[in-house]
């Protein structure tokens, strides 16, 4: 997997090492004091390569030496707001990125299924209230959101120049996308994220800003987006031909809340912390409303959220709790109470 050292990569790296598997991860180190992935003891957990996915002949190396059954796709600069300060770095990273992985993957011999991390940030977004679906019009306002969007055009031209599905016999690669988005869950500690602000603020014992209070988000906990990627990887595995495509993943109908509700019930349960709204009028564009129409999922993988957004924020709550403990468990143990839910 690319992008074991976040986030997200941290959270699928346990849940791989705990199913059993032998993971290579590419990626940069951790950049935030206090990180997730040196908090589990990754390093215990794979074959961790520290390198640029920017770097092809590098990437292509580690991906030969390995050779995958699955490749997850997950490095990224995942920031709207950085990407404004740094467009060209994230335009590299995410689409120049995503074509080395699709590039090295024409020379690997063995068969593979990859699964490339985009967002719901990749759909053209004209705020009207409409959940989108996979086949809606890609876009991307922002050099983020648009940075995505381009990574799948490329996962698709790929597809359709190197991998048909026609020709699965012959070159034995299975590719699919995956849109998700503003997930949640203990020990993300990025900037411009609000939760990893509000516990930032908490242990600095300082108000946060919310810039943006009314914009509506589908929260979903990590676990859930993670367990539709591994559901779609495993099927794709099987039936290449049927599960080659887009794939939203998303909360279920109703259950968005704005950044203010959002923040609000998180400081409620965590039992502290303070914010302020601080509406600018010069802050970059980021959209007011985004939610997905996960239908595709449901019916086609047997996929559906787990938990209410309530549960989402308690289960997020509890995560940054266990890290203050220095429950190092923590992560597995969420992993083992979602197979139980
Ligand atoms: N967290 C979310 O809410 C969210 C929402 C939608 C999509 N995503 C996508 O999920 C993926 C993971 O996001 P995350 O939240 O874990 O982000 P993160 O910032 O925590 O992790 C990003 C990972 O990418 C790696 N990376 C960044 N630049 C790199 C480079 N030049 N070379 C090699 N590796 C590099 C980092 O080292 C890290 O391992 C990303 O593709 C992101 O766009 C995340």
């Amino acid at each position: 997997m690319t992008g074991h050292t976040g986030f997200k990569g941290t959270w699928l790296l346990s849940w791989l090492s705990d199913l059993g598997a032998n993971v290579k991860g590419y990626a940069l180190s951790p950049e935030h004091e206090n990180d997730l992935y040196h908090f589990v003891n990754g390093d215990t957990l794979c074959n961790s390569v520290i390198a640029d996915i920017r770097d092809y002949n590098k990437l292509e190396q580690e991906i030969l030496d390995f050779e995958p059954d699955f490749i997850f796709h997950l490095a990224a600069q995942p920031l709207v707001r950085k990407s404004y300060n740094h467009p060209v770095y994230t335009f590299e990273v995410n689409v120049n990125g995503t074509i080395n992985v699709l590039q090295a993957l024409r020379k690997v011999n063995n068969r593979c299924t990859v699964v490339i991390v985009t967002t719901d940030k990749v759909y053209e977004n004209s705020e009207a209230g409409k959940p989108f679906i996979e086949e809606d019009k890609l876009g991307g306002f922002d050099p983020y959101s648009a940075s995505k969007a381009m990574a799948e055009i490329a996962v698709s031209s790929f597809r359709d120049s190197f991998f048909s599905k026609d020709s699965y016999n012959i070159h034995k690669k299975a590719i699919a996308s995956v849109r998700a988005g503003n997930v949640i869950g203990g020990g993300d500690m990025s900037s411009d994220r609000i939760i990893p602000d509000i516990v930032r603020g908490i242990r600095k014992n300082q108000v946060i800003e919310l810039r943006k209070p009314f914009s509506v988000r589908p929260w979903q906990y990590v676990l859930e987006p993670l367990s539709g990627y591994l559901m779609l990887g495993a099927k794709l595995n099987s039936n290449a031909v049927g599960f080659s495509s887009g794939w939203n993943f998303g909360p279920n109908p109703g259950e968005t809340l704005s950044v203010k509700e959002m923040t609000e019930i998180f400081i409620e349960k965590f039992g502290q912390g303070k914010f302020e709204v601080n509406v600018q009028g010069n802050d970059p564009h980021e959209a007011g409303f985004l939610m997905l129409n996960i239908d595709k999922a449901v019916k086609k993988l047997d996929w559906s959220p787990k938990y209410n957004v309530y549960e989402c924020i308690d289960l997020t709550v509890k995560g940054y709790q266990q890290i203050e403990k220095g429950n190092r468990d923590f992560v597995k143990e969420q992993i083992s109470g979602y197979y139980s839910f």
